[in-house]
């Protein structure tokens, strides 16, 4: 089973950590199988299994229900349990989400959506032991405060605003970054300066690892997001999507390089 101590090392040597959505044990398996390092049991579940419009709904019983299922299957890759929204409002309810997850739902790390100076957040769950990522840049569970995605994405990536967080996260003991949309430059400046690991989806080739949402890489998806791929496309089974998309993010392949003046 892969750990947190084998990301960091994978940083450190520059092996690129190939990460998936699963939410259920067959495709789980499937990922597992395929060389996927890091399963994330993701919010998203509320739009791509639940059909809600958003991510809002889920709840911590909805992402343990899938951890369990995920957890079932999975015999390499380090299971990621997606905090859902309001579940870290305070440190009491995020140690508490948090370690039901980790008990009672086979996680081994949890991923919230932090808010500016929730930091002492991360700082206990790192005094307690529990492993932890931040998800910075496009935060979906805020959709309603800003009414849709891309204005988020517009003020949430001033580089000096996502550096200082991306700092302060790190001080109080962040284990993973994750960063969605976020510029790629910057997304490279943020890999290079902090020991964290970072993980990118639409934050360019820079990061120590990519992951995708898995309905987006068999092409399941109506309004894919652009910086997606569907890895079915001229294959014919899940097994050999899941197979090519960790291939691609390890080679380099996936996600391509950037156009000049793209
Ligand atoms: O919930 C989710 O699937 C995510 C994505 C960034 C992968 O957070």
């Amino acid at each position: 089973m892969k750990t947190i101590a084998d990301l960091r090392r994978m940083k450190k040597s520059g092996e690129k950590i190939a990460c998936l959505t699963a939410y259920d044990s067959s495709f789980a398996q499937l990922a597992d199988e395929a060389g996927v390092d890091l399963i994330l049991v993701g919010d998203s579940l509320g739009v791509v299994v639940q059909g809600h419009d958003t991510t809002v709904p889920v709840t911590v019983d909805d992402i343990a229900y899938h951890c369990r299922c995920v957890g079932r299957a999975v015999r390499h890759a380090l299971i990621m349990a997606d905090m859902p929204f309001m579940s870290c409002y305070s440190t009491e309810l995020a140690l508490r989400h948090a370690s039901y997850l980790l008990q009672s739902a086979d996680a081994k790390i949890v991923k919230c959506e932090l808010n500016r100076g929730q930091e002492s957040i991360i700082r206990a769950f790192s005094d307690c032991g529990i492993a932890s990522c931040a998800h910075l840049g496009l935060q979906p569970q805020r959709v309603n405060k800003f009414g849709n995605y891309a204005v988020q994405v517009r003020q949430a990536n001033q580089p000096s605003y996502l550096m200082r967080e991306a700092e302060s996260l790190v001080t109080a003991g962040v284990d993973l970054l994750l960063l969605e949309c976020v510029p790629e430059e910057l997304a490279a400046e943020i890999s290079e300066s902090f020991p964290a690991v970072t993980i990118g989806i639409g934050s360019g080739q820079a990061c120590d690892g990519q992951i995708l949402v898995m309905h987006d890489v068999l092409g399941l998806t109506k309004n894919p997001p652009a910086f997606s791929e569907n890895f079915l496309s001229g294959r014919d089974s899940v097994a050999a999507a899941f197979s090519s998309y960790a291939q691609a993010v390890k080679t380099g392949r996936f996600p391509p390089l950037k156009q000049k003046g793209a």
